[in-house]
């Protein structure tokens, strides 16, 4: 046994410490890693070096990488997405830069890729450079809100349908933000509003920024349920902030949880690496 598993908070997020580099990771330890994911939400593993290579392929281990195409200046598909504000010069760039602006969406509470028809199953995050203080990952368990509903809320629930669209979430920093060529290439997908976990069968909430309206329903009938189950899944009980050590990497699971970057200081540097696991369809 090369790993103990250690909780955070009551609903979400669990501390992995691990005595072995990622890649060396036994396929037993691998399986208490997999269902410490199901159970708690976020895992934290500490003082882990890595390079892309060690990263894609411990993401690979859990299943097929998203590839993104914005990240990679060089054209085509990448599966390591590059948060970062510093530019090929080693320069920090500064915030009001259209590429920075664009990642300030990261400071919503959202889900990673619940705007694609097939969504994110897990993002792996890993601290390259980090700043000495602000500049948080927060994360809110969907289903701990879900579990805080009177029953008759929760059967209400069930069986919604909610339109995700990353041109609505992105119009909330600012309208002008998608060209129409980029609106096209993201049309709104139907996402279920509660969804199960296949293991141990608990359900939850999948909600997020981008969530913009719900099949069926008046448009603000719709927004204001959304708002109000956003809400509730970001109280204080259901969240754990992580602050950042350089080599931390987190991962975290895209069906139950939402999260989001905090500010930091703009003048100093945050460097994150992240991979992104394809996950399942939620309805046919
Ligand atoms: C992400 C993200 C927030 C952060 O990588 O998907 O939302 O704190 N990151 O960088
Ligand atoms: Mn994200």
């Amino acid at each position: 046994m090369a790993i103990s598993i250690k909780k955070i908070t009551e609903h979400i997020g669990a501390e992995i410490d691990c005595d072995v580099r990622l890649r060396e990771l036994s396929e037993s330890d691998f399986i208490d890693v997999k269902k410490a994911f199901d159970e708690h939400s976020v895992l934290v593993f500490r003082g882990q070096l890595l390079s892309d290579e060690d990263q894609i392929s411990f993401s690979e281990r859990f299943g097929s990488l998203e590839t993104t195409v914005n990240s990679n200046p060089e054209g085509g598909g990448t599966v390591m997405t590059v948060l970062s504000n510093v530019d090929q010069q080693n320069k920090v760039i500064p915030p009001e830069d259209k590429r920075m602006v664009f990642n300030t969406g990261n400071q919503m509470w959202h889900t990673d890729s619940s705007f694609k028809r097939v969504p994110a199953l897990m993002s792996l995050l890993s601290g390259r450079e980090v700043p000495s203080i602000g500049g948080e990952t927060q994360f809110a368990s969907m289903r701990a809100a879900y579990g805080s509903l009177a029953d008759q809320k929760k059967m209400e629930l069930d069986d919604l349908v909610c339109m995700h669209d990353f041109a609505y979430s992105r119009a909330l920093i600012d309208p002008n933000l998608l060209t129409n060529d980029d609106k096209a290439e993201v049309p709104p997908v139907r996402q279920a509003m509660v969804r199960k976990n296949p293991v141990h069968k608990k359900k939850n909430l999948f909600l997020g920024a981008h969530a913009s309206y719900i099949e069926g329903w008046d448009l603000e009938e719709s927004r204001k349920l959304i708002a109000e189950l956003n809400e509730k899944i970001t109280h204080p009980d259901f969240v754990y902030s992580h602050s950042w050590k350089k080599d931390d990497l987190l991962i975290w699971d895209n069906r139950t949880v939402l999260h989001r970057g905090r500010p930091w200081d703009r003048n100093q540097k945050r460097i994150m690496h992240r991979t992104t696991v394809v996950g399942e369809l939620t309805v046919y």
